[in-house]
């Protein structure tokens, strides 16, 4: 494949990837705004651009691989964001004396080794075929396994703020 083209998938990729979780975000805002069919397209847009960035991510060679090397992907890419990544942008943030912006991405900084932690143990996991269920804090990404604690043990927000995946 000419460099051209791959780097316009990578550019596709991501920008697919940006409007899907903006369009999510103007969802959530429209859910609010009491405007539960513009809600329900932003969501369906939101959809479909995933679907693009998928098929653009598919085109990439290496991208994807066996679940055993996704998990290892995964679990690598959680650990450069906890160790490489977040703490450069919690510097800047605090340089800049930005102090929400801060907390923001010291609490990502945290929920990525969290992450981290959960694909190593899938690793394991995948051998025993373990069934569990995710509930995901909607503030700051902390994942639970299980069922949803009281309060995040990241940004402490409240069990109701937890949404299950299964
Ligand atoms: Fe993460
Ligand atoms: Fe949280």
């Amino acid at each position: 494949m000419s460099s051209k083209t791959e780097k316009n998938l990578a550019y596709a990729f991501a920008a697919e990837s940006k409007a899907s979780a903006r369009n999510s975000a103007f969802a959530l805002r429209a859910r609010h705004d009491g405007y539960p069919q513009i809600e329900c397209l932003f969501r369906a847009i939101a959809e479909a651009e995933s679907v693009h960035a998928r098929r653009y991510l598919n085109f990439i060679r290496g991208k994807i691989g066996t679940t055993e090397q996704n998990l290892e992907a995964a679990f690598n890419n959680e650990i450069k964001a906890n160790v490489e990544e977040y703490p450069k942008l919690i510097k800047d943030a605090a340089d800049d004396g930005i102090k929400t912006v801060e907390e923001a991405f010291t609490q990502s900084r945290d929920v990525e080794s969290r992450h981290a932690e959960l694909y190593k143990k899938a690793m394991t996991d995948m051998l025993s075929k373990r069934q569990t269920t995710y509930y995901v804090c909607q503030v700051c990404g902390y994942v639970s396994e299980d069922e949803a604690p009281d309060n995040c043990p990241i940004c402490g927000a409240v069990r109701v703020k937890f949404k299950l995946v299964e």
